[in-house]
């Protein structure tokens, strides 16, 4: 009978986690308050980590839900794609979305490399050295840039929302060794709010304090698989499992770090850490509004 009942709660969390917490999409609303003059809020929505590939029609109607709203900007913080397949996907969905100012992208690592399940594993050992197999990454950006979206690559875009000006930073993907920190950061320009694009919140070890205001990763995936009282088992950044999800404050920057959308084909499951898109209202910290 024990051993019936154990096997019965261990196929009922399975199929928990691998049918039903990665389809139970989230819209998570935060407000981020800066000191800088925000002329009127500015409404920013946040995906991350999609890891499109073949046909998932829960993550297609999700998009229907986000396309139902009108956000002034739209910024998408990598692994758009886990393999070639996905980047049809991974555009048409974006074509669902109102973004009056522009949707922003970067990229993350598994937008260059097509992982698969023995990298799990292989790619924390200091002795392999095997290479992974490459994603269409300049595919990618190439589909992306002709649809309209912008693809930043160690490089900024400025963005005027009313009297508000704003510029947008962009670091291509620093777990892959493709970022360039220096040259990001010398746009920065503190007349401007300085909105910061990256896959992983890491790169704010080579940020100066104040230099960001606002900032938007993902990578960690909020841990993926939480345990009751213990919390994220993996975080995915060195700064640590306060910092691997939700509204955070570094070096004087507000940040958010998304738990995702969805997560690699390989490690395709979740556990108390559902999946997300955020849509974050920036506003003027100093007046209500
Ligand atoms: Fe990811």
């Amino acid at each position: 009978m024990v051993p019936a009942i154990i096997i019965l709660c261990g196929v009922t969390l399975i199929y928990w986690m691998t049918r039903m917490e990665v389809h139970h999409f989230e819209i998570n609303r935060h407000d981020a308050l800066i000191t800088k003059p925000v002329e009127q809020p500015v409404r920013i929505l946040h995906l991350s980590d999609t890891h499109f590939s073949g046909p998932n029609h829960a993550m297609a109607r999700f998009f229907d839900r986000l396309g139902s709203e009108e956000y002034d900007l739209v910024v998408y913080t990598g692994d758009i794609i886990d393999s070639p397949e996905g980047i049809p996907r991974a555009v048409d969905n974006l074509k669902k979305l109102k973004a009056r100012y522009g949707v922003f992208c970067v990229l993350g690592n598994h937008d260059y490399y097509d992982y698969h399940w023995s990298d799990l594993f292989m790619h924390h050992l200091p002795w392999q050295s095997r290479q992974r197999d490459s994603n269409e990454s300049e595919k990618l950006i190439r589909e992306l840039r002709a649809a309209g979206f912008h693809v930043l690559r160690n490089e900024a875009v400025p963005v005027t929302i009313g009297k508000t000006r704003c510029l947008i930073h962009g670091i291509d993907d620093p777990t892959t060794k493709h970022h360039d920190i220096d040259a990001v950061r010398r746009h920065f320009d503190p007349e401007c709010i300085n909105i910061l694009l990256t896959h992983t919140i890491d790169v704010f070890f080579g940020i100066g304090k104040g230099e960001v205001d606002l900032s938007f990763s993902g990578h960690s995936h909020g841990g993926q698989v939480r345990l009751p009282l213990i919390g994220p088992v993996l975080t995915h950044t060195r700064f640590g499992r306060d910092y691997c999800s939700g509204l955070v404050e570094m070096k004087g920057a507000q940040c958010m770090v998304s738990r995702g959308i969805g997560c690699g084909r390989s490690n395709y499951f979740r556990l108390l850490c559902p999946p997300e898109a955020v849509v974050l209202t920036l506003k003027n910290g100093d007046s209500p509004q």
